[in-house]
């Protein structure tokens, strides 16, 4: 995975037909789409309850790209190995998921995955300030985790250039997740952020056997992005 900071999208599956997982990435990738977005949720850090490392490892064949797993888990660590054996590229853990959010991020990179770490909407930038060495990625969430279709929360525009200033040039992904469309887009790409996460927003109108809505979707949300960068 070399880094750039050009707009990526990473549907989230989330919003995909979950009796056809495989199918539904290949065609967002066939679609344009940069990165996979994999919500992986427990029902105790959050209250919604998804799929592990199992349903991970079934969906990997049918992506070409990268499988960016978001895990919403508590505890995390005793997970982060079946994850990466399952073949996820970046793996995120939230910094409220633990009180070691420094050795979870150690374990990441030691399974051989790149290192992301998320912000829930009330936990300010300051709180990764001392753990950016170790991360590939930082996660802006835009919405309260567990949900998706969820209105987009303004607020977090600021932390995104709070961030990107705390960053600096060191190689690490911004990216935000919740509530991302082609009108919010263009807000955080400004303040700085090049991963965009998008459930609805990209699996709106399509489908397996129709998927052209899916393209239209990801090159609106891409252009809206990018303008907005100038
Ligand atoms: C929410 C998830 C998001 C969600 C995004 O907890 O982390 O990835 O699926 O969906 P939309 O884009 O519909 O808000
Ligand atoms: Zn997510």
């Amino acid at each position: 995975m070399a880094f750039d900071r050009s707009i990526k999208i990473a549907p989230s599956i989330l919003a995909a037909d979950f009796a056809n997982f495989g199918a539904e990435c290949a065609a967002i990738e066939a679609q344009g789409c940069d990165w996979v977005h994999v919500d992986v949720m427990d029902g105790h850090f959050v209250p919604n309850i998804t799929f592990g490392p199992a349903t991970c490892k079934a969906i990997r064949p049918h992506i070409k790209g990268v499988m960016d797993v978001h895990l919403m888990i508590a505890p995390v660590d005793p997970y982060i190995e079946a994850f990466a054996e399952a073949g996820a590229d970046v793996i995120t853990a939230h910094v409220e998921a633990g009180a070691h959010i420094h050795r979870t991020l150690q374990a990441i990179r030691g399974a051989g995955a790149k290192a992301g770490i998320a912000l829930n909407p009330g936990t300010p930038a300051e709180s990764v300030s001392c753990l950016l060495d170790m991360v590939d990625l930082v996660c802006v969430m835009t919405v309260n985790p567990g949900f998706g279709g969820q209105k987009f929360i303004h607020s977090q525009v600021d932390k995104v250039r709070q961030l990107r200033a705390m960053i600096g040039d060191r190689p690490i992904h911004i990216e935000i997740d919740g509530g991302v469309d082609p009108v919010t887009a263009p807000l955080v790409a400004a303040a700085g952020a090049d991963v965009l996460v998008a459930g609805s927003a990209v699996f709106r109108g399509g489908s397996v056997s129709d998927p052209a809505p899916y393209g239209d979707n990801i090159r609106t949300i891409r252009a809206a992005a990018e303008a907005a960068r100038g």
